[in-house]
C-alpha cells in the first residue's frame, strides 16, 4: 500500500515539469485523470469566467474557443485554508511523454508581482527570450524508449536565444530516443499554434501573465498534446478590441520556429 503510494508521487512528480512540483496531487474523486494544484483565488476566478455558461454573456463565443486550448476544468475545493483547482490531468496515459513548458508574454510581471519587485522582474524578462520572441523555456523533461527521465531543466534562461532555441523543442519531437524528429508532432503542433494565434488575436480581449504553453509528446504512443496552462494572472480588458500583444508575439514566434525545423 506505502509502495503504491510512493510509487504515484513519484510518477507524478515526474510528469510535473515546471512550477512548484509540491503544489499538485492527483484529485481523490478522479484519480490520475485529474489534477488538484494549490493555487490562488485568481485562477479559480479566471477558470470561472470561460466556464459561464450563459449563451447570452458576451465572452460566451469566445469562451468556448478558448476552453478547447486548455485543460478541462472541474471546479475548485477548500482544504486546510488552501484552495486547489481541479484540472485534466494532460499526462493521463502518456507516462511516457516528454514536456517542454514555454512561458508566455513579454513581461513575467503578474497580478501577485509587488511594485517593488517589477524593476527586478523586468530586467529578468529582459535577460531571456521573452522580451524578444514573447517566451521562454521554463522547463523541460525528456525521456528515453522506457520512458526513463534522461534530461530535466528548469529555467536555462540566459543559456537559451533566438538561435539555439529550436534545439529544444527537437528535444521533445526526437525524445522516446527517437533518431527522427517527429513530423506528425511538429504538424500537430503547428495546427494548434496557428488556431491559438487566430484566437488570440481576434477574440481574447485579456491578458495573461506567467503562464505556459505545454507542448507534451509521447512518441511511443504517437500522441501529443499542447495546451495552455497557469491562469493565476488573467486579467479582462475594459476595452474590448485590446490584445496581448507578448502572447501574440510569442504565438507568431513559435510558428516561426516550427516552420523552421
Ligand atoms: N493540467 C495539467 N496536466 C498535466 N501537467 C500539468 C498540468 N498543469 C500543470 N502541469 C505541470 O506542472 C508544471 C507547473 O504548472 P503550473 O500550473 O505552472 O504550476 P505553478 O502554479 O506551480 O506555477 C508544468 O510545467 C507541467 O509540467
Ligand atoms: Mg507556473
Amino acid at each position: 500500500m506505502e509502495q503504491e503510494r510512493n510509487l504515484e508521487i513519484d510518477n507524478l512528480r515526474n510528469s510535473i515539469a515546471g512550477g512548484h512540483p509540491d503544489r499538485f496531487k492527483y484529485d481523490p474523486e478522479h484519480g490520475n485523470k485529474v489534477l488538484a494544484k494549490k493555487t490562488n483565488q485568481f485562477e479559480i476566478e479566471a477558470y470561472q469566467k470561460i466556464y459561464i455558461d450563459d449563451e447570452n454573456h458576451p465572452h460566451y463565443k469566445a469562451n468556448i474557443i478558448f476552453r478547447n486550448f486548455l485543460p478541462k476544468y472541474h471546479g475548485h475545493h477548500e482544504e486546510d485554508g488552501e484552495i486547489h483547482i481541479k484540472l485534466d490531468n494532460l499526462m493521463f496515459g502518456m507516462e511516457n511523454a516528454s514536456i517542454l513548458d514555454l512561458k508566455m508574454g513579454t513581461s513575467s510581471i503578474t497580478v501577485n508581482t509587488p511594485k517593488k519587485l517589477y524593476e527586478k522582474v523586468s530586467q529578468k524578462d529582459a535577460k531571456t527570450t521573452s522580451v524578444s520572441l514573447g517566451f521562454r523555456v521554463t522547463a523541460l523533461i525528456v525521456k528515453d524508449e522506457k520512458g526513463e527521465i534522461v534530461e530535466k531543466i528548469r529555467k536555462p534562461h540566459e543559456t537559451v536565444d533566438a538561435s539555439n532555441m529550436h534545439e529544444f523543442i527537437i528535444k521533445v519531437l526526437k525524445s522516446n530516443s527517437h533518431p527522427e524528429v517527429n513530423r506528425e508532432a511538429l504538424d500537430f503542433f503547428k495546427l494548434r499554434a496557428i488556431e491559438m494565434l487566430n484566437y488570440f488575436k481576434n477574440h481574447h480581449a485579456r491578458r495573461i501573465a506567467g503562464s505556459s504553453i505545454l507542448l507534451i509528446v509521447d512518441n511511443i504512443n504517437k500522441r501529443y498534446e499542447m495546451k495552455i496552462i497557469d491562469l493565476s494572472s488573467c486579467e479582462d480588458f475594459e476595452d474590448q478590441s485590446k490584445r496581448d500583444e507578448g502572447y501574440i508575439l510569442g504565438i507568431e514566434s513559435l510558428i516561426q520556429l516550427f516552420d523552421r525545423i
